[in-house]
């Protein structure tokens, strides 16, 4: 490479870590920086601390070729370098939905003590906009009257496709309104740059918000086929050709029209909400995005009614087997995953849990109490009353349904990815439900929603208590409860009975 970079990146999640090992397999010279000293551990004796397919290979080849080393200390990875990368995690915060930028700060901190003038810091963290004002005044703070830009380079890779989704991204887009700042970055997406990937400058205002817009459009996006979904159902249409009709269409493009049980992962869940509390502060008001979040809410709540629907309208002490756990294939990452309310919800109704995935089981184990995982899919399904499909995985769509079929204590299939032709599953025995379709058994589709506890609704009351009683158990702020969540009332309001609200 003939201009190679000396970059720091703080953070060895699924971007930083997929960051630093593309840019050292480039050519730049990377040092990979993390406060979890048992990751760095990992890292140093050539294990991956998270399930990305393919990273294993260019982070061991970037390490032999000299270019990738890994340490706990900033200082050591900071100083000398020409680009520090901040690279933690944005959660949203615990009250509003805002993001939480403490380890944003708490890095910019790190870094401004020791990084030298003329460097660039760059934040890939998705940050909302403005963020980039307060990093600049953060190290304004510590480094009075020196020169050190504050760039803002938003990532767009997918976890499951991490890899080739950062060296073959649609674009990069850099904001900065410094010359050198933007020579720097240019000169690491020279490798981009050559192979004709759009590279986008712009203000560094706007590349924070060019991030949170891409994700809001596409979480839209994902709703808005799901809710076809919903209307396939009642009207025997299939949303599989509504989603190949309207994805021919140039100006829509086929991409993110699957529909499913509503998205999940850790940035369409935390990076809308994000996004509203933005425009919120700015007294502006962004009706579709609120709109998404409360549907999807709603949406994943909703395909436990399925489950319940299916069953007769009770689970009680029935044994439910759950295929694919993570919020989507080829990840180990639980965050926001579907599967969460999915299982939540139908164990407050008495199911018994057992659920298998090939990669989440570690995460998800921090998550469930009650839950006994399988090392197979069989193993889970033996003896159950029902399979639900939560995720895509390649290994469960290969599966030889006579066998799954023939081990159930009752072969009932809530596909809630498709995976099936409802036929082909019911020719092995299933009873299907699935989505965006009717499933084998043909039944109006607000059989088990809209009606469920329609009177209580009416009455504004369940066993005696009021119904926005379960608006204090947290979660997504008072105004995005609609009424789709009341329809959930009954099983909300168990958990009021049965658990410790935190
Ligand atoms: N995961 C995705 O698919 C994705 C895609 C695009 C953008 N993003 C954004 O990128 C950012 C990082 O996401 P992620 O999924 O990689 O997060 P992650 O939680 O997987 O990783 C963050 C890492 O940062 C480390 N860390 C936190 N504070 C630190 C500090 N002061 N010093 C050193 N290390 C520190 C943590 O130990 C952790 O290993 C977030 O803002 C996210 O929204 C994520």
């Amino acid at each position: 490479m003939e201009n190679p970079k000396r970059i720091a990146v703080i953070g060895t999640g699924y971007v930083g870590l997929v960051a630093g090992a593309c840019f050292a397999d480039w050519g730049h010279r990377v040092t990979c920086v993390d406060l979890d000293a048992g990751r760095i551990d990992l890292l140093n004796r050539g294990g991956i601390p998270i399930y990305e397919p393919g990273l294993a290979e260019v982070v061991e080849r970037a390490v032999k070729a000299g270019n990738l080393s890994f340490t706990t200390k900033v200082a050591d990875a900071v100083a000398g370098c020409d680009a520090a990368y901040i690279a933690v995690g944005t959660p949203p915060s615990k009250t509003d939905g805002e993001a939480d930028l403490s380890f944003v700060f708490e890095c910019a901190r790190q870094i401004a003590r020791v990084i030298r003038p003329g460097a660039v810091i760059v934040t890939k963290s998705t940050v909302p906009v403005g963020t980039g004002d307060i990093v600049e005044r953060i190290v304004e703070d510590a480094r009075p009257g020196e020169h050190i830009p504050v760039v803002s380079n938003p990532e767009f890779l997918r976890e499951g496709s991490a890899i080739n989704d950062f060296t073959n991204p649609d674009r990069v887009v850099i904001g900065t309104e410094d010359e050198g700042a933007k020579a720097t970055l240019l000169a690491i997406y020279q490798p981009l740059k050559a192979r004709g990937h759009a590279v986008v400058v712009t203000r560094r205002r706007s590349a924070e918000l060019i991030k949170y817009a891409s994700n809001a459009f596409l979480a839209a996006k994902i709703t808005f086929i799901n809710e076809m979904a919903d209307l396939c159902e009642a009207v025997e249409a299939d949303v599989a050709d509504i989603a190949l009709g309207v994805g021919l269409d140039s100006r829509i493009g086929p991409h993110f029209l699957h529909a499913g049980p509503g998205y999940g992962g850790s940035c369409f869940p935390k990076d809308t909400l994000a996004l509203i509390r933005t425009a919120q502060e700015h007294g502006v008001s962004l009706r579709i995005v609120e709109e998404t979040v409360q549907a999807n809410s709603a949406r994943k709540r909703r395909m436990a009614m399925k489950v319940r629907h299916v069953l007769h309208g009770n689970v009680e002490g029935k044994k439910i087997a759950i295929l694919g756990l993570t919020f989507k294939a080829d990840t180990d990452d639980m965050r926001d995953s579907p599967a969460i309310p999915m299982i939540e919800l139908l164990q407050r109704s008495g199911a018994e849990i057992h659920a298998y995935d090939p990669q989440g089981e570690a995460n998800a184990k921090t998550l469930f109490e009650d839950v006994t995982f399988h090392e197979d899919p069989y193993g889970c399904a033996a003896q159950a009353d029902a399979v639900v499909f939560m995720t895509d995985w390649e290994v469960l769509k290969h599966l030889d349904l006579a066998r799954l079929a023939s081990i159930m204590e009752s072969p009932v299939m809530i596909d809630l990815r498709r995976i099936y032709p409802p036929e082909a599953a019911a020719r092995q025995g299933f009873v299907v439900e699935t989505i965006g379709r009717l499933g084998s058994e043909p039944h109006p589709v607000d059989a088990y929603a809209p009606t469920f506890l329609a009177q209580d609704i009416a009455a504004g009351t369940h066993r005696g208590r009021s119904l926005p009683a379960y608006q204090k158990q947290g979660g997504l702020p008072s105004q995005y409860v609609n009424q789709e969540e009341q329809l959930f009332g009954e099983l909300i309001e168990r958990k009021d009975e049965n658990f410790e609200i935190a």
